[in-house]
């Protein structure tokens, strides 16, 4: 995919024409009439000899844009048309927006196709500013800041997209060392040697069956003055396949995506510098394989995290938790007054069922916080939703052996359990400072929606570079 700025229409090039009305007076009328076209959001109408494609825009919503321009990519993929030119100022009455044109187009374009010996078509976008309000010099800057913003969502795609086989801790570990590289971050890579002298066993338990040796990651952006500090922790479970509690057939598959949270931290770690943004942000994953065999834990096991807390485990399917505890006591244990600590996880399937498959949960203890983040969000297209912590959910990890239990024994409400979980590796001083992101319904795209094709989606990157570009700006 290409797109550039540019006015003038090359004559292979179809143009893309966002129609708000039918108007009767206008040269595509008779056409569009005959071929039965309404102005219907997202409709769309192919004219081939005259390299024009018609699509019915009735809203001014930037979500509205990226689906409608999402359309029309795939329908135009279809074709031999490989050039595509799109007029921001449409008409009188509708002038496009530029970034959610731009990012509708890159984000939807998406393929994973690395095993496969078919390529994505190669397309090439021009865009034309002539007769808009926008001014050429702050297009270009915007286009830059965009395609920084896809390509780190579509790397993230790309990272949870590839297969257990192929992508395992080290591997996660390596590509952390590569962006930190490209972009002048600190990385910190310890192994299983060194997460034993922290004492981190929760984590080391999860990841004692597999082949694959467990790695904590800690990347570090540390710009001159910054105005925020926050800290950043993802799941990343290279794979999950529930471990002793074992998944069954069906639900083992896609579990690839359990790296997501983490991967959505590489993600977020690829944008930071070139944004340049003025926020000390850690980026730490916990990055695992949860897998059976005769050195695998067990239900009955009770292990010791880093803050010395014992879990009774109940379940080793619900083995997130687990590393996350330990991710969470190693962040506040090493970074010291952080504004703000975030973890992303695909925590639990029963946020699936609370949410659906488009949102994400947040939960924690600062309501102002919560809100601060959906104000973000919204703002870039991602879905959020709070989900209420109660004073009857207290006791429900009660262990009759140890400090907890992982697994509370009602299944109800086991997003909100799986975050009190959590809240017990949080500090006193920094519950305020803590929210918990529950990724697992848009992590993965099942049947495609909005301008996310199958597979992986990339949740949690333009959120949180949204967030932090709002708090330090
Ligand atoms: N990785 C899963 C959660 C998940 C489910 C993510 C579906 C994405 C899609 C997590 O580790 C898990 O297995 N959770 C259990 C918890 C249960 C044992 C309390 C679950 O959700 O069933
Ligand atoms: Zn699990
Ligand atoms: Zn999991």
């Amino acid at each position: 995919m290409e797109i550039k700025l540019g006015n003038k229409k090359t004559v292979d090039a179809v143009e893309i024409i966002f129609l708000k009305k039918l108007d009767k007076k206008s040269s595509y009328y008779n056409f569009l009439e005959k071929s039965g076209f309404k102005i219907e959001k997202n409709s769309i109408c192919f004219n081939y000899e005259k390299n024009r494609l018609y699509i019915g825009f009735k809203s001014k919503d930037k979500e509205d844009l990226k689906i409608s321009i999402a359309k029309a990519i795939k329908e135009i993929k279809k074709t031999n048309f490989s050039n595509i030119f799109i007029t921001l100022k449409q008409d009188d009455s509708l002038e496009l927006d530029f970034a959610p044109l731009v990012e509708g187009i890159l984000l939807s374009d998406y393929e994973f196709n690395r095993y496969k010996k078919s390529e994505n078509k190669k397309l090439k976008v021009t865009i034309s500013y002539e007769k808009s309000s926008y001014e050429k010099s702050l297009l270009e800057k915007e286009l830059e800041k965009v395609k920084n913003i896809c390509s780190s969502v579509n790397l993230v795609r790309d990272i949870v997209n590839t297969p257990p086989d192929d992508y395992y801790p080290e591997i996660m570990a390596n590509d952390a060392k590569a962006i930190a590289k490209k972009e002048n971050l600190k990385c910190k890579i310890i192994d299983e040697d060194g997460l034993e002298k922290l004492g981190m066993n929760a984590m080391l338990s999860v990841g004692r069956a597999s082949r694959h040796k467990s790695k904590l990651i800690h990347l570090t952006y540390k710009p001159k003055n910054p105005k925020a500090k926050i800290v950043l922790i993802g799941k990343g479970l290279t794979y999950d396949s529930g471990g002793l509690s074992l998944k069954g057939a069906e639900s083992m598959v896609t579990m690839k995506c359990d790296k997501a949270g983490g991967s959505a931290i590489l993600g977020i770690m690829n944008s930071l510098n070139t944004l340049n943004l003025d926020c000390e942000v850690h980026g730490i994953i916990g990055a695992v394989e949860n897998m059976i065999g005769g050195d695998a834990y067990k239900p009955d096991d009770v292990l010791t995290a880093k803050n010395g807390k014992t879990i009774e485990v109940k379940n080793t399917d619900a083995e997130g938790r687990l590393v996350l505890a330990d991710c969470l006591c190693y962040a506040q244990d090493e970074i010291k007054d952080f504004n703000y600590i975030f973890d992303f996880a695909t925590l639990t399937g029963a946020c699936i069922v609370a949410l659906g498959n488009h949102t994400s949960a947040l939960l924690g203890h600062n309501e102002k916080l919560k809100t601060k983040i959906k104000k973000a969000a919204d703002e870039t297209g991602e879905l959020v939703a709070s989900l209420p912590y109660n004073r009857y959910f207290q006791g429900s990890l009660n262990s009759e052996i140890a400090d907890m239990v992982n697994t509370a024994a009602s299944r109800s409400g086991g997003s909100i359990t799986a975050s009190l979980f959590l809240d017990n590796f949080i500090e006193k001083k920094n519950k305020k400072k803590w929210v918990h992101f529950d990724i697992a319904g848009p992590a993965f795209v099942h049947k495609p929606w909005g301008y996310n094709p199958y597979g992986a989606s990339g949740a949690g990157v333009r959120l949180m570079l949204k967030f932090i570009e709002d708090l330090v700006k």
